[in-house]
C-alpha cells in the first residue's frame, strides 16, 4: 500500500471501500440516479475512480469533473467532450466495441459545442437538452453508460454565481428531467458527486424538488477496525506498535483516509523507522503546516456565503475551535448578533454540518468539529 496524500487514490494506493462500492453499484443495478454525499476530502473521487477502473459487468463508466464549468454552455461543453474523446471511446472500445463504434460517430456528427446549443453536422442546432436525448437516442449500445459528474455542486453554484439564480434553477430543472426521459434512463445512469454540499446549494435557491430523484449515498469515515488495519498497511517497513496506531487513530478522531495520510506522511518524514507517540505529536503540528490541505475549508464558505452569513459561519467555528463545543442557545445569540434572517442562519448551520466541519451527534444541542485537526488548524490560522 502506497502512501498517497491529496490526490486521487488509485490502484494500490485505493484502499478497499467494498461496502460503499456494492451498495452504490446495487442502485445502480436498480436503476436510480445517484448522489455521493460526503464532506470534503472523504474520498469521494477515489471512490468514483474505482467503480470507473473496474466497473461491474454490463457498464461503461465515464468521467467528468466539471468544476470549473462557470457557466452551463461550460458545463455541456465538457460533458459532449468527454463522451467524444478519444480518450474515453478508445477505452471503450476494449470491453464494448459496439458502443465505441457507435460514440465515434456520433462524434463525427457533434459539430460545435456553442453558446446557444449543439450544431450537428447536417446543419441542425439543437438546445442542450435536445441534443443530449438525440445523442444517447442514436447511441448503439450493448453496455448501459454511466456518467459521472464530479464536482456537480459547484458547477451549480458558479451557474448562480456567474450566470443567475433563475438560469442555476432552470439547469437543475433540465437536468432532473433529462434523468427521467426514459429514452435516456434506460440507457443512461447519472452518478453526481462533489466536495460542496449539493443539498445545501439547492436549498440556498430553494431548488430541493430539482434534486429529489436522486438516490443519495453516504461515504462515512472508516471505522476504527478498519482504519486500523489501513494505517498498519501505511506503515509495512516501520516499527510500530499497536498502542501507536490506537493514540495516532484517538488524535485523528475523525478517521478519513486522508488525515491518517497526511500525519503517517509526516511522522516517516520524522523517522523511516519507527512510529511513536511523540513522532505522532510532533507529525500532526507538521501536518498543520500543510496549508494548502486546509485553507480550501475557509474559502469555500467564503465562496458559499454573502459576507453576513460567512461571519456568522466563521464565528460559530472561531468559538468551537476555541472552547471546542458550542451550544445551540450560544448559536441563536450569535443570530442576532449578525442579524441575520433564522431560517437563512439554520441552513449555514446545516451546510457546516452537511459539508463536514462540525457536527451534533452525541447532543443535539451541542456542535463540535469532526476533526480535532481541523480544529486546531482553525483555531492558529483563522480564529488568531
Ligand atoms: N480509498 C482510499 N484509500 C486511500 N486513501 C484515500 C482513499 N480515499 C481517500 N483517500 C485519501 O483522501 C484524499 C482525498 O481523496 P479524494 O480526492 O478521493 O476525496 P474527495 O472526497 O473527492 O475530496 P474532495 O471533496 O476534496 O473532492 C486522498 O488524497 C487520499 O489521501
Ligand atoms: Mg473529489
Amino acid at each position: 500500500m502506497q502512501l498517497c496524500v491529496g490526490q486521487v487514490a488509485r490502484a494500490d494506493q485505493f484502499w478497499a471501500r467494498d461496502t460503499e462500492i456494492n451498495r452504490i453499484w446495487d442502485s445502480v443495478d436498480s436503476g436510480g440516479h445517484i448522489l455521493i454525499a460526503a464532506p470534503r476530502r472523504v474520498g469521494k473521487t477515489s471512490v468514483m475512480y474505482k467503480m470507473y477502473d473496474e466497473p461491474r459487468n454490463g457498464y461503461v463508466v465515464a468521467f467528468v469533473d466539471v468544476e470549473s464549468a462557470d457557466n452551463e454552455h461550460e458545463f455541456w461543453h465538457k460533458l459532449f467532450n468527454t463522451l467524444t474523446s478519444e480518450t474515453f471511446i478508445s477505452q471503450t472500445h476494449r470491453y464494448a466495441a459496439k458502443l465505441a463504434a457507435s460514440l465515434r460517430e456520433l462524434a463525427g456528427k457533434v459539430k460545435k459545442v456553442s453558446t446557444s446549443g449543439i450544431e450537428f453536422g447536417d446543419g441542425e442546432t439543437l438546445d442542450y437538452a435536445a441534443a443530449f436525448e438525440k445523442f444517447v437516442t442514436e447511441l448503439q449500445i450493448e453496455k448501459k453508460l454511466i456518467i459521472m459528474v464530479d464536482e456537480f455542486a459547484q458547477a451549480v453554484e458558479n451557474i448562480i454565481k456567474y450566470q443567475s439564480k433563475e438560469q442555476a434553477e432552470s439547469f437543475l430543472r433540465t437536468a432532473r428531467s433529462l434523468r427521467q426521459n426514459p429514452k435516456i434512463l434506460e440507457k443512461v445512469t447519472f452518478i453526481y458527486a462533489g466536495s460542496i454540499g449539493l443539498e445545501s446549494v439547492v436549498a440556498r435557491i430553494g431548488a430541493t424538488k430539482s434534486i429529489n430523484d436522486l438516490n443519495s449515498i453516504k461515504i462515512p469515515p472508516l471505522v476504527f477496525e478498519d482504519a486500523f488495519v489501513f494505517t498498519r498497511a501505511l506503515c509495512k517497513e516501520i516499527e510500530v506498535d499497536n498502542e501507536a496506531i490506537t493514540y495516532l487513530l484517538e488524535k485523528i478522531e475523525w478517521l478519513i483516509p486522508f488525515y491518517i495520510q497526511l500525519v503517517l506522511q509526516e511522522a516517516k518524514a520524522i523517522s523511516k523507522e519507527s512510529l511513536t507517540n511523540e513522532n505522532i505529536d510532533c507529525a500532526i503540528t507538521a501536518a498543520l503546516q500543510h496549508k494548502n490541505h486546509f485553507e480550501h475549508w475557509k474559502s469555500k464558505l467564503k465562496e458559499a456565503f454573502e459576507p453576513t452569513g460567512y461571519n456568522f459561519a466563521k464565528e460559530i467555528l472561531n468559538v468551537i475551535s476555541d472552547k471546542h463545543t458550542i451550544k445551540s442557545s450560544s448559536i441563536t445569540n450569535l443570530i442576532s448578533k449578525h442579524n441575520l434572517d433564522h431560517d437563512i442562519a439554520k441552513e449555514i448551520v446545516h451546510t457546516l454540518v452537511y459539508d463536514g466541519y462540525i457536527n451534533n451527534s452525541d447532543d443535539p444541542n451541542i456542535y463540535r468539529f469532526n476533526s480535532p485537526i481541523l480544529r486546531m488548524w482553525w483555531y492558529n490560522n483563522v480564529a488568531n
